[in-house]
C-alpha cells in the first residue's frame, strides 16, 4: 500500500486524538518500516491494519468502525489532492462508476506499483447502484468508507447495503455493495 494512504491515516489520528496517540500506536504496532512513511513508496499492507488495531486498543472504537472513518476522512482529502477527478461528475452513482472505469487507471499511470482493488459495478433498477468489491487485501471496510463519503460529498440521500461474500479464488476479499436512492417524503 502507497506511503499517501499511511500519512493519510496518521493525519487523520493526529487530527482526532492527538500526536501522542500517533506516536503511541506506531510504536505498539511494531512496524517493519518503524512508521515513517514516504507518499510514493509502498509499503505492506499488513501496516495498515496493525495500526488500526493499536488505534482500537487506544481508543476502544471497533476496528472496522476506525477503518470506514478513515475511508471517509480520506475521500475529502483525494477531493482536495485530485480536484480534476472530480470534473463533469454531478452524482456519486457516476463518480463510483467510474473509479473502475477512469479513477483507478488514472492511478495506476501515477503509481505503477499501486495495489488497487476491482469493482464490478451494476444499475439493476431506477435509483440502485449495485457495486461488486474484489481485492487481495480484506479492505472492504475502506470502500464502505470511501463509498460514504462519496454520497456525503454529493449530498445525496442513498442507503448503503453491504453483503461480505465468501472468499474468492485464492482467498480474495469480496463484498456486495447495494446503494438505493431514499425516495422523497
Ligand atoms: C478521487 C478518488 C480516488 C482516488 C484518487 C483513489 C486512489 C487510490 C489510491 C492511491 C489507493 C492506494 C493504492 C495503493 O496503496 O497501492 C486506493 C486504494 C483503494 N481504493 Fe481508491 N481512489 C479513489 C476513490 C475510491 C472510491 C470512491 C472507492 C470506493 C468505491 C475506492 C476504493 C479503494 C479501496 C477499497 C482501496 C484499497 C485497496 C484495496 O482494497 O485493495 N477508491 N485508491
Amino acid at each position: 500500500m502507497k506511503g499517501i494512504v499511511f500519512r493519510e491515516f496518521l493525519d487523520m489520528v493526529e487530527g482526532r486524538f492527538g500526536m501522542e496517540v500517533v506516536d503511541r500506536i506506531i510504536e505498539e504496532a511494531d512496524l517493519p518500516s518503524g512508521g515513517a512513511y514516504t507518499s510514493v513508496a509502498t509499503y505492506d499492507h499488513d501496516e495498515i491494519l496493525r495500526l488500526v488495531d493499536q488505534l482500537h486498543q487506544a481508543t476502544g472504537a471497533p476496528a472496522p468502525e476506525l477503518v470506514r472513518a478513515f475511508g471517509r476522512h480520506l475521500f475529502g482529502r483525494f477531493r482536495t489532492l485530485y480536484p480534476a477527478l472530480f470534473l463533469k461528475v454531478d452524482s456519486s452513482f457516476d463518480f463510483l462508476e467510474r473509479v473502475e472505469t477512469i479513477i483507478h487507471i488514472e492511478v495506476r499511470k501515477l503509481y505503477p506499483d499501486a495495489e488497487l482493488p476491482t469493482f464490478e459495478c451494476a444499475r439493476p433498477g431506477p435509483g440502485r447502484l449495485v457495486m461488486l468489491y474484489r481485492s487481495q487485501r480484506p479492505l472492504a471496510d475502506l470502500a464502505e468508507g470511501l463509498i460514504e463519503g462519496c454520497i456525503e460529498y454529493f449530498g445525496e440521500a442513498i442507503e448503503v447495503g453491504r453483503e461480505d461474500l465468501p472468499p474468492g479464488p485464492g482467498g480474495e476479499t469480496r463484498a456486495r455493495f447495494e446503494l438505493t436512492r431514499r425516495s422523497q417524503p
